[in-house]
């Protein structure tokens, strides 16, 4: 009989989420799979509220997610389990495809028995293993557009540095990132002056000194800082902790615009400290059309899942994408290897961050390279002259 099979977006949107419905949808059309949209996540599975992804009218390269995201925690809904069973049983869906960041799939852990296969997409690209001398799971989905962006929105030829070189200007510009600083990691490719992520509680002091050495040099500096980046306490430089989601994750409030003010005030003694600005691109990270890598990720990740879903899996499998010796293949890898996604989600480590001179080390370049260009050198025009003087 034909099998059927749902296919979910939880979670916040990233670029490349309709390329894996289409690519999933066309190629279980091929080979004789039915894939039924599920309208709204978790929710729009306990919901029952399916579409027909034939009928309707979407395009791979436009960003967002055409069968709309929820984040429900299964973990909190009265008998999820009996539910989500119901549900796959009402719908006749032999299986599902999950397309969720470190929340939507932690929910597989609810529900071993049934055939899933689990895409990880977040921009923050939390969701895999870095194991000395290997990633497991490269990247998630989403994380090389936005890599790209925040990288080119910082850059002399795209970006923020030519405002804070012609304005003399201190701009402090904020990444996304709940806990991991992959995404903040990433701007390295841009040539920020200094990146600060939630795994390396700041340094302020530290810090200040060498905005103000750099700025009496250079007289422009960028700094980018996670949102969930900590002060050395470790308290979040700006959460709010009373207003948490439905995972318990506290809503962030600024943390660029917290943290200029400070400086502002701190270096004021030094300079004129008028032109230290807050910059939070916000929202753009995440939306908008998905580049080459992640449209090709996507793609690949839609027909491999179709590939293990009729071939006959019963369990959750994670589906990562790993390197290969020309770009990037699909690698399966059992949830019963794990015992929580805590198993699965991944920091920044001193491999790939200095917290000493705040910037991604060369390993992290290393890293990046195989997803993003180097997108050229910020020192140019008067600075340059000032340096060589
Ligand atoms: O988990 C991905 C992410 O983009 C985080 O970096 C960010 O804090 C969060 O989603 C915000 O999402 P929303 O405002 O849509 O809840």
């Amino acid at each position: 009989m034909k099998k059927r099979i749902g296919i979910l977006t939880g979670g916040g949107d990233v670029p490349p989420l309709n390329a894996v419905i289409y690519s999933a949808f066309h190629r279980g059309k091929d080979s004789g799979v039915e894939v039924v949209g599920i309208v709204g996540g978790w929710q729009g599975l306990l919901d029952k509220a399916t579409v027909d992804l034939g009928r309707m009218n979407f395009d791979p390269s436009i960003g967002g997610t055409v069968l709309r995201s929820s984040r429900v925690n299964l973990g909190k809904v009265d008998q999820a389990h009996k539910r989500i069973t119901k549900s796959l049983s009402d719908l006749h869906l032999d299986g599902l495809i999950v397309i969720g960041g470190e929340d939507t799939l932690s929910n597989a852990f609810h529900l071993k028995d049934v055939p899933q296969v689990l895409i990880s997409k977040t921009v923050d690209n939390d969701v895999g293993i870095n194991e000395p001398g290997r990633m497991v799971n490269y990247f998630t989905l989403g994380y090389p557009t936005a890599a790209e962006k925040i990288a080119s929105f910082v850059s002399l030829k795209e970006g923020l540095r030519t405002t804070a070189y012609s304005h003399e200007r201190i701009m402090v510009v904020e990444s996304m990132g709940m806990h991991a600083g992959w995404l903040a990691i990433s701007s390295a490719m841009g040539h920020p002056d200094f990146i600060i992520i939630p795994e390396f509680p700041l340094d302020y002091e530290s810090l200040t000194e060498k905005v103000i050495e750099r700025y009496k040099r250079r007289r422009s500096v960028i700094i980018v800082v996670s949102e969930g980046a900590r002060w050395s306490n470790g308290d979040y430089i700006s959460a709010d902790e009373n207003d948490k989601d439905n995972f318990g994750h506290p809503k962030f409030k600024g943390v660029a615009e917290v943290l200029a003010k400070r400086l502002k005030a701190d270096v004021e003694r030094h300079f004129d400290a008028r032109n230290v600005n807050a910059v939070n691109p916000s929202y753009i990270y995440r939306s908008g059309k998905p580049n080459s890598l992640d449209l090709e990720s996507a793609t690949m990740l839609g027909k491999e899942s179709i590939r293990l879903l009729s071939s006959g899996v019963s369990e959750p499998v994670f589906l990562i994408v790993r390197e290969a010796s020309q770009g990037f293949a699909p690698e399966e890898y059992r949830l019963r290897e794990l015992d929580d996604i805590g198993g699965f989600h991944r920091f920044v480590d001193g491999r790939f961050y200095d917290p000493i001179e705040f910037q991604a080390t060369k390993e992290a370049v290393n890293y990046l390279s195989r997803i993003t260009v180097d997108h050229g050198n910020p020192v140019y025009g008067l600075q340059q002259n000032h340096e060589e003087n």
